[in-house]
């Protein structure tokens, strides 16, 4: 026999009467009498497999007849056209071989949410799963491909650090020999060390935030796409990031359109993401959200319901620049045209999807950081590294962190965020 092994996405395509051998998982089992029907799945798809009594050695039979779902099979065949059969053919054993059996696998079809998760590394196997998890790789994909285009280093910074970059309530504490450390809620002071080397820097990474709060959009442990450049303002910085996320659209486009049609009503509104996204700015946002009748006032920051009323109607993501200095972080750089505000912008997904990246200028005055930092009362001692930044050559300069899962979110339109990571951590859960 002449055996040609292929992913089932390509053996399927294959003529009729094809010899093949295809190996992967049992999705589905059913037998009756003296004919087995089996659907078959690995990494690139599924296939119809018919294993009938007669066409090969009745031990073979037998173990076709009785492996359980999720049991690891080869099964050496030939192809028929089926026109109800997924992809429209059907492979008809003449040999089977169970690898690995499998006993009664216990995520059934109406299962809990919460077994789902108890069960997550069994159900990262599903089909919605492995759709999400290529989509995902593709938007990281066409990230790093853009920035490296754009001539961005990637750099590797530390995830175990002295310095709370995004505010001590979310700061996951360690004992590191005799001190304390946290794990890192952002690599962005890192990044800003580098750039005066390297210039335009990035980092892929986990970012860890002891978020308490219990919602749809947020991890304790996510994945972030961080960016920083010398000699370019918060407008420049903008211009790179609805590029950037372009071309992370584009990508999944291009390489996950299947995966996206399977999870989404509707991909139109992705092939509509391009440059220039909307600005707004956020007192434009307040006096817009007042007039739809939210009680919230100038200084108060965004929470999930106004970010969904900026956004409900747009297509394409929308920047709020110019928050109030009481909203954001002590590293931000004051706005020259309105000091109340800061040089910063937050990129909103469409359609009620909310933030998906934060970004600012950073502020280089040594006096004005200083202040800050003490207004904070944070330990001067652990940022003197940080504040030499601001004394040997500073530059102006800005950058960005994107949430990789929020993007994936987004783009397949998944209701919670802890399916755009395949073992997702949250306030009740860090297992499996
Ligand atoms: O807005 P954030 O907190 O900004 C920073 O951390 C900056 N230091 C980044 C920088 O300028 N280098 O976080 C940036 C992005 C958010 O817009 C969001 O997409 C994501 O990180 N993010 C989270 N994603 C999932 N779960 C959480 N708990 C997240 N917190 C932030
Ligand atoms: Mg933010």
């Amino acid at each position: 026999m002449n055996m040609t092994f292929l992913p089932i996405s390509k053996l399927i395509h294959l003529p009729s009467d094809s010899e093949v051998e295809a190996r992967g998982w049992i999705y589905r089992a059913r037998s009756s009498g003296a004919i087995v029907f089996l659907v078959l799945r690995d990494s690139s798809g599924i296939i119809q497999v018919t294993v009938k009594k007669g066409n090969l050695p009745d031990l073979e039979f037998e173990a076709a007849r009785d492996a359980a779902v999720e049991s690891s099979v080869v099964v050496q065949g030939r192809l028929f056209e089926d026109k109800r059969a997924p992809g429209g053919k059907e492979l008809r054993a003449s040999a089977f071989k169970v690898l690995g059996s499998a006993q009664p696998f216990p995520i059934t079809e109406y299962q809990s949410e919460e077994l789902l998760l108890d069960q997550r590394h069994l159900w990262i196997r599903s089909r919605e799963q492995t759709a999400v998890m290529k989509v995902k790789a593709a938007v990281m994909a066409g990230a790093r491909d853009w920035l490296r285009e754009n001539e961005f280093i990637e750099v590797t910074p530390p995830m175990l650090t002295q310095n709370a970059c995004e505010g001590g309530t979310t700061l996951f504490k360690l004992n590191y020999f005799d001190r304390e450390v946290f794990l890192s809620q952002s690599s962005q002071m890192y990044l800003e060390a580098l750039i005066f080397s390297l210039e335009r820097v990035y980092s892929l990474a986990p970012s860890f935030r002891a978020e308490k709060s219990r919602t749809s959009r947020h991890l304790t442990e996510f994945w972030h796409l961080e960016l920083e450049a010398a000699w370019i303002d918060y407008r420049k910085s903008m211009e790179v990031q609805e590029q950037l996320v372009t071309a992370m659209v584009q990508r999944a486009l291009r390489d996950t359109r299947e995966e996206l049609v399977h999870l989404r009503k509707d991909i139109g509104p992705l092939e509509a993401i391009a440059p220039p996204f909307k600005r707004i700015t956020y007192s434009q946002a307040i006096e817009k959200l007042q007039a739809l009748g939210h009680g919230i006032t100038w200084g108060c920051d965004l929470g999930a319901p106004e970010e969904r009323a900026i956004t409900a109607d747009e297509a394409v993501p929308v920047f709020v620049t110019n928050f109030p200095k009481e909203c954001k972080p002590f590293y931000m750089k004051e706005d020259q045209e309105d000091p109340r505000t800061y040089a910063c912008a937050d990129l909103l997904a469409p359609a009620g999807f909310g933030e998906i990246i934060g970004g600012s200028e950073r502020e280089v005055d040594l006096s004005k950081m200083l202040a800050r930092l003490e207004e904070q009362g944070l330990c001067l001692e652990a940022y003197e590294w940080y504040l030499d930044l601001r004394r040997y050559g500073s530059v102006p300069h800005s950058g960005f962190g994107l949430g990789i899962e929020r993007v994936v979110k987004f783009l397949c339109d998944l209701e919670h965020i802890r399916d755009a990571i395949p073992f997702p951590r949250t306030v009740s859960r860090a297992y499996p």
